[in-house]
């Protein structure tokens, strides 16, 4: 596993030189859906990702978001998110990551997410941690509704379906102290794993959005499930929520309808 953390860690950092190289230059801008957007940056970072990973592990299977290929595979994977938060991105708001997963036999082992632009690096280890920045990081000991600090986030598809959303929302809204919407679901995972969001829930994720956050968060002590409380099944599920452990119960009351 030792060269696996380096290697995903090498990623990581080279990805975010292209980010941070991108994210202060032109941008070609090209459209996936009606509101999805994708970059050179986004093909870019997982274009030198891919290459690392099979330079170095040609027999691993790689699932990525800008590439087509997309079911799980059981044996030894790795997930990719080469750019979270592209439209942040576009926009010139700081809050995007890369997040790199590696499962073996379908279980997380590596977890990582890295926020260049504010040089937070994310990473945790199946049964050995999670890290920020290679300090122990762990959810917050919050318990109280009132003085909870949530984060969420919209599916691309909101405009064929936004009832349930909307009901959700203002339901959380108004009996927690605050909601926000940074805009990059990598990265309110990882917000949750570090104590700075006690709570983040979402509809339509894909695995690479929520694979590495999924780990950092049970590592930090917290907990992953849908909004019904069954376990979030990567490739399966399509809500997830995630929380302090504290918090949980409370959340997902406010959260199913
Ligand atoms: C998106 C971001 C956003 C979330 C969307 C995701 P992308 O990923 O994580 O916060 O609300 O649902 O698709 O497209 O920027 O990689
Ligand atoms: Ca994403
Ligand atoms: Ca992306």
């Amino acid at each position: 596993m030792n060269k696996r953390i380096e290697v995903i860690k090498r990623c990581a950092l080279e990805a975010g030189e292209i980010l941070k190289y991108y994210y202060s230059n032109d941008l070609n801008v090209r459209f996936k859906g009606k509101i999805d957007m994708v970059t050179d940056a986004d093909t870019s970072s997982q274009e030198r990702i891919i290459d690392i990973i099979k330079s170095e592990f040609p027999d691993d299977e790689i699932i990525a978001e800008e590439s087509s290929k997309n079911t799980l595979n059981l044996k030894s994977t790795w997930i990719i998110d080469p750019l979270d938060g592209t439209t942040n991105f576009v926009h010139r708001l700081p809050w995007f990551a890369i997040s790199i997963a590696y499962l073996y036999n379908g279980d997380i082992k590596l977890g990582l997410i890295y926020i260049p632009i504010l040089n937070e690096l994310f990473f945790a280890i199946k049964g050995e941690g999670a890290f920020l920045n290679e300090k122990r990081i762990s959810v917050s000991e919050e318990d109280c509704l009132e003085k909870c600090l949530v984060g969420t986030g919209f599916p691309y598809s909101i405009h064929e379906n936004y009832e349930e959303i909307v009901t959700r929302f203002k339901k959380v809204l108004i009996n927690v102290r605050g909601i926000r919407r940074p805009g990059a679901a990598a990265q309110d995972l990882a917000y949750v794993a570090c104590g700075r969001f006690d709570a983040f829930y979402e509809d339509g994720l894909k695995p690479w959005d929520v694979a590495a956050g999924i780990l950092l968060v049970n590592e930090a002590g917290g907990k992953v499930t849908d909004y019904k409380g069954e376990e979030y099944k990567i490739g399966q599920s399509n809500q997830i929520l995630a929380s302090n452990l504290l918090l949980h119960e409370k959340i997902k009351e406010l959260i199913s309808l």
